[in-house]
């Protein structure tokens, strides 16, 4: 739990409960969603597929690997029906557009909330953070990664961040790794540029968790919310979200069983 960020502890949720009649256009909230996908195979894509959209149906089958078109229709239905619980729309009926970096976004849907979301996947796992009229990023990423994080940290992070990793015990590094990566990525989305925006440009500090931004990004570094949590021992999970003077955003995070979507 960082900068006010309130943390709800992780349970089952189900996906099918109607939006409120008055959703709450400027609630300071963040929901966190997540589906399990280890287990996916051919039945529960073939499960899932009847929920997309033709896009989205044509894209999902040029992904080559089964493991990434799961992931990617999990991640469309999850976000289609989590904007369905905040909004009185179906989940069918949401139009999505994308920035010139290819960060997906809700059309302009006149008379319903502003809301903003975005998606994250790993092995095993697909994420969707949601919120109201602010900039939001998310991050997920497996621990079990075969990576030579240090490398990786010397060649993108900035010098501070490569220290920070350096100073710790050796036991320790890999999870700060993970942390400062997700973080990084997380933030990067939020702003919708992603891997653009090179990773040297600004560092994190973990404890206390905060971010310093390098003068050609023109950032303030209170103007932003950030997360650090786990799914499991081996999912690490960071959302950034950008945050108004003296905002306290909360965040709740919950499963959403894999069946729930189909
Ligand atoms: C955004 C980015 C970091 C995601 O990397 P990744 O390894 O696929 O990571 P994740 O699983 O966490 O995120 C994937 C999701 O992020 C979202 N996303 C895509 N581009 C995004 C962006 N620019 N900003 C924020 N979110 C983005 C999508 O929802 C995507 O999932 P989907 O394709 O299944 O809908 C990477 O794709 C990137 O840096 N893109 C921008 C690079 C660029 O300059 N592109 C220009 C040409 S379009």
């Amino acid at each position: 739990m960082a900068f006010g960020l309130q943390v709800n502890p992780a349970m089952s949720s189900s996906l099918s409960n109607p939006a409120p009649a008055n959703p709450a256009p400027c609630n300071p909230a963040i929901d966190v969603r997540y589906v399990l996908t280890h287990d996916a195979g051919d039945d529960e894509y073939a499960r899932l597929l009847p929920q997309l959209n033709p896009d989205d149906r044509a894209r999902a089958a040029r992904f080559l690997l089964l493991k990434d078109r799961i992931a990617f229709a999990a991640g469309r239905i999850l976000v289609r029906r989590l904007l369905s619980q905040h909004a009185p729309e179906p989940a069918s009926g949401w139009q999505l557009t994308q920035n010139a970096f290819g960060k997906p976004a809700l059309a302009p849907h006149p008379g319903l909330p502003d809301l903003r979301f975005n998606v994250s996947h790993t092995k095993g796992v697909v994420a969707a953070a949601l919120t109201f009229g602010r900039e939001i990023g998310i991050d997920v990423e497996s621990l079990d990664h075969p990576v030579d994080f240090l490398e990786i940290a010397r060649s993108q992070f900035s010098f501070v961040e490569v220290e920070l990793l350096e100073s710790l015990a050796k036991q320790n590094q890999r999870d700060a790794f993970f942390a400062l990566w997700t973080l990084k990525e997380a933030w990067t989305k939020a702003r919708g540029a992603g891997l653009s925006i090179p990773l040297s440009d600004f560092a994190f500090t973990l404890d206390p968790l905060g971010i310093c931004f390098s003068p050609q990004l023109a950032e303030d570094p209170h103007a932003w919310f950030f997360l650090r949590d786990r799914i499991s021992p081996t999912l690490q999970l960071a959302i950034a979200a950008h945050r108004r003077p003296h905002e306290r955003l909360t965040c709740s995070k919950h499963e959403v069983p894999l069946t729930d979507l189909f």
